[in-house]
């Protein structure tokens, strides 16, 4: 039986949505596993691994099982590893110095993952916050985060990095003029191969939390710390989450130091920043799908009120959509499984 037609409706959208295949070849947005980033933490230890609390199926790895993990996302087809340490509190100080410490644990698993899995890109952290006694990504001096002392500290990190194997080196700190310091460094000892991928509008956002469990790395309150000053935020560096204007502001500025690659962060909050920096850019851009945006989905299908693997599918679908070329996920493992299927 033919379907009535009661009315005129020449233009009928739905008829690209009649069936799969129609609706396969009407898609606008593709995913797939040449966009996905995988975050990996990894601490000190031996064949060990603990989950982060308030990020099921995340993990702290010790080198050895981070190797191991590592040659899974790359069997997989995941193109990249941004990695970030777990430091124990002790090698904790107010100026990072264990951050330049050459036989640390960082260095050490760039350098057993570029041993392993050396198609495997491996982005490195250039902040000091796993580092920094006072949970801050720059040293803080007289209550205020030092700009310009924190570059010199991140110059250093990036060659140590850079040593070490990384691939990219990724400032997540949000200070001015880091891109540029960074380039010059690197380039005066020679690494000119290693691109820089820049934190280049991120929020001051509270979307941060479990990453701060993860490391432990929240800012110190003066509760904790009472001899000083410390701010309980990051607000003075990271930007304002009203702000999207600034973000275009800051790419021209990243993309003027020598950026190879930009990042808007968090991702879902800010997708009309990821869409505008995406218009003004030239260069490939990334978005940080951060810790809180993983704990609320994982946590909604743990209670069974959304299913777990279709909300992040659209997540990261619309996380693309907006205009991100490569996404930073916990959802990364999954992701390239399920894009399998
Ligand atoms: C700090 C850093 C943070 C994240 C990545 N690098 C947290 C912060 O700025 O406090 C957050 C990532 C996430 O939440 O998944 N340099």
């Amino acid at each position: 039986m033919a379907p009535s037609a009661e009315y005129n409706i020449p233009i009928r959208p739905r008829r690209l949505r009649q069936t799969k295949n129609i609706r396969r070849m009407a898609r606008e947005t593709r995913l797939s596993t040449d966009n996905l980033i995988a975050p990996q933490f990894v601490m000190e230890g031996e064949n060990d691994r603990e989950e982060v609390s308030s990020m099921p199926d995340t993990y702290r790895h010790t080198i050895d099982r981070l190797v191991d993990h590592a040659e899974t996302l790359s069997d997989l087809g995941i193109p990249a590893v941004a990695l970030f340490p777990a430091i124990p509190d002790h090698l904790r100080t107010p100026d990072a110095e264990h951050a330049l410490d050459p036989d640390h644990l960082y260095p050490n698993a760039v350098r057993a993952l570029k041993d392993a899995v050396p198609e495997l890109m491996v982005i490195t952290d250039t902040a000091l916050d796993p580092y920094n006694s006072d949970g801050h990504d720059g040293i803080v001096r007289d209550g205020r985060i030092d700009n310009d002392a924190t570059i010199e500290v991140m110059c250093q990190m990036a060659l140590l990095h850079a040593e070490a194997g990384a691939d990219i080196v990724a400032p997540s700190d949000m200070m001015d003029g880091r891109v540029g310091a960074l380039r010059d460094a690197l380039d005066a000892a020679g690494h000119t191969d290693v691109a820089i991928l820049s934190y280049t509008a991120k929020y001051s956002s509270n979307y941060y939390g479990p990453f701060r469990d993860a490391l432990d790395s929240a800012p110190r309150s003066e509760e904790e710390t009472p001899a000083k000053d410390i701010p309980d935020n990051k607000d003075t560096y990271q930007m304002d989450p009203a702000n999207g204007e600034e973000a275009v502001r800051e790419l021209m500025l990243d993309l003027e130091e020598g950026a190879d690659m930009v990042m808007v962060k968090p991702a879902l909050p800010y997708l009309d920043v990821i869409h505008r920096v995406q218009a003004a850019s030239d260069v490939p851009v990334a978005a940080y799908n951060v810790s809180g945006e993983y704990a609320m989905i994982k946590a909604a299908a743990q209670n069974g009120w959304l299913d777990g693997k279709n909300c992040a599918m659209e997540a990261l679908t619309g996380i693309r959509r907006a205009g991100a070329d490569l996404i930073l996920t916990y959802f990364a493992e999954d992701a390239a499984q399920w894009l399998e299927e």
